[in-house]
């Protein structure tokens, strides 16, 4: 544990073996305790770690039969079993190649007829579980965690957001490579509900995000870079490839 202003940075050679640490760091929290309740990202630094958590289970090195689940974001108006969904992307990457239940699963449903109480909903949810154990977070090149885009004013709680153009880009993959398909809003867990997470674990890899890392780390906090609020915390590390560390 470290002071607030204080991020563990933690520098590997490669994403692959970024992803493995981790993979491993998680799998010694779940057998200290095998109800962990793990807070999850989506997008593509994620992938790999998922890939080396499915290796650790089909191995039986790591039991996630009784951990819960709670991810970041969902985009609004659609269902969960949407191709574009991030519900089916963790199933596709995650949930279903470990054998995570749906009842181990907590998700935003984006295609909830009324989005305040979908996001009243999943703060009850947090609450009710004991609070999230372990977050990992991705980042967005814009310093968004979750979907907390930078802004005058960020979001304490879950809300609803409008997303900006670089993060629909950054996401049109999943839509047949068209930004514009991208859903315009998303649910997102707020500041406070990560802030609030017992450890946070945040995995960047690439030059693209160097830039950014070195803000977050060294920088002042902003609400231009959500990330950067990460420094409050005491509990975070940051880990990286050596390229997303370039600039440290
Ligand atoms: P990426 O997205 O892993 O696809 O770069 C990260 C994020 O936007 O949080």
């Amino acid at each position: 544990m470290h002071g607030p202003g204080e991020i563990r940075v933690t520098v590997f050679p490669n994403d692959r073996a970024a992803a493995r640490a981790l993979a491993k760091r998680i799998a010694g929290h779940v057998s200290a305790k095998p109800s962990l309740v793990l807070g999850l990202p989506t997008g593509r630094t994620p992938v790999r770690l998922y890939q080396e958590l499915v290796w650790l289970v089909e191995r039986g090195q790591l039991d996630l039969s009784r951990i819960r689940t709670f991810n970041l974001d969902e985009f609004l108006g659609i269902a969960r079993d949407h191709p574009g969904s991030y519900r089916r992307f963790m199933e596709d990457h995650l949930f279903k190649p470990a054998g995570i239940s749906d009842e181990q699963v907590e998700f935003l449903n984006g295609a909830a007829a009324d989005s305040a109480a979908e996001c009243e909903r999943y703060e009850e949810a947090i609450a009710a579980a004991g609070g999230i154990d372990v977050q990992i977070l991705g980042i967005g090149t814009n310093g968004h965690i979750g979907f907390n885009e930078p802004a005058r004013e960020l979001q304490a709680r879950t809300h609803r957001v409008r997303l900006k153009p670089e993060t629909r880009r950054s996401n049109a993959a999943l839509f047949g490579s068209d930004p514009n398909a991208v859903p315009g809003e998303a649910l997102s867990m707020g500041m406070a509900t990560i802030l609030q997470a017992r450890s946070i674990v945040l995995l960047a890899s690439g030059k693209s995000k160097a830039g950014c890392i070195a803000r977050v780390v060294n920088g002042p906090i902003a609400t231009r870079l959500p990330a950067s609020f990460l420094q409050l915390h005491h509990d975070v590390e940051v880990v990286l490839d050596e390229a997303a560390a370039s600039k440290l």
